[in-house]
Formats: structure tokens, sequence, C-alpha cells
């Protein structure tokens, strides 16, 4: 077993699939998968949108740069971001040391879609579709500098997962 291998680290938007496709990679390649956003609620006992509720935005993001920079400083991983994740310069130099990272990339339409069918995502609960327009926008610029960027839209589920798999073992 090469105890060295890289993490895999997925990166996108709310609603961009970074758990389905970061559990359904962990079957099929040898690394342990790590979903940010459950760690989190693991370890507070409570929801995420409870998290923000109670606590507050501040207090989250803090203990998700804490949490994100253990697994990232970590080996053998598929570590599945929140979306707000890379934005932080922290996580994101991070990142880019010695990950392999993979944005999930899809047309606003898609994503906007997705958030509002979800009740879970406390930054999207009174957001106009215009404004997380913009904030789609305004994020790519930084998931950009992911190390590879997967267009989504018209592949399966397995087919993104074969695409990352197929990156990330030639790298
Ligand atoms: C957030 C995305 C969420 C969660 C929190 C903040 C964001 O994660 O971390 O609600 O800032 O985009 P998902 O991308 O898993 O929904």
């Amino acid at each position: 077993m090469d105890l060295d291998k890289k993490n895999i680290v997925l990166i996108g938007m709310m609603g961009s699939g970074k758990s389905t496709i970061g559990y359904l990679l962990s079957k099929t390649i040898d690394l342990k998968f790590i979903d940010i956003d459950k760690t989190i609620e693991k370890e507070t006992s409570l929801k995420i949108h409870n998290i923000f509720e109670k606590k507050g935005e501040a207090y989250f993001r803090n203990l998700e740069e804490k949490i994100t920079l253990k697994f990232l400083k970590s080996k053998r991983k598929i570590i599945s971001l929140g979306g707000g994740g890379f934005l932080n310069k922290n996580i994101r130099k991070e990142t880019l040391i010695n990950n392999v990272s993979f944005w999930l990339n899809w047309k606003s339409k898609t994503i906007i879609k997705r958030i509002y069918k979800s009740k879970k995502r406390p930054l999207a609960f009174d957001v106009s579709e215009n404004d997380l327009k913009k904030i789609i926008i305004e994020r790519s610029k930084t998931y950009s500098e992911a190390n590879f960027k997967i267009n989504c839209e018209s592949l399966t589920k397995n087919m993104i997962v074969n695409q990352i798999k197929s990156i990330y073992e030639k790298n």
C-alpha cells in the first residue's frame, strides 16, 4: 500500500455533488472518504443550519478551517470541502500544496435549481436567483484555481467518478 498517496479534494458550489461523488469515488479507490460538513455536524452534534443560526457564520468558518486543515495535512483521503471552504485563503493554500484538487463545475442554472430544492443550506435561504447567480460567478473565479476542472453538466455520476479517478492515477 502506498502510504504517501495524495488526497483527492473536491471543490465546488453547494449542490455540485461533492459529497455524492466523494462517496462513490471511495468505493472505487482505496482512500478514506471525509465529508467536511458531516464531520463538523458530528463534532458539534448540530446540523449545519443550526450552527449558523445558534452560533453564527464566523463560528462555523473557524471550525471549518480547523477541521479542513487537519485533514488536508493528512494523506490517503478523499475530502469533500464545504462550498465555502476553498474561499478561505489558508484552506486554499494548503489544498494546493500536496493534494490533487477537482472543481465540480456545472451551469449556474443547474446549481440554482438544486440549491432551491434543498432546505438545508443556510446561505441560500433568502437569496434571490439573481444574487445566487452573482455568487456562483464570483466564486467560480476562485474555484478555477483547483488543479483540475470537471465539466459535469453532460456526465453521469459514474462518468464523473471515472474522470477523476483516471486523472488522479496519472498524477
Ligand atoms: C456553504 C456550503 C455548505 C456548508 C455551509 C456553507 C457555502 O456546504 O458548508 O452551508 O458557503 O457554500 P455544501 O457545499 O456541502 O452544501
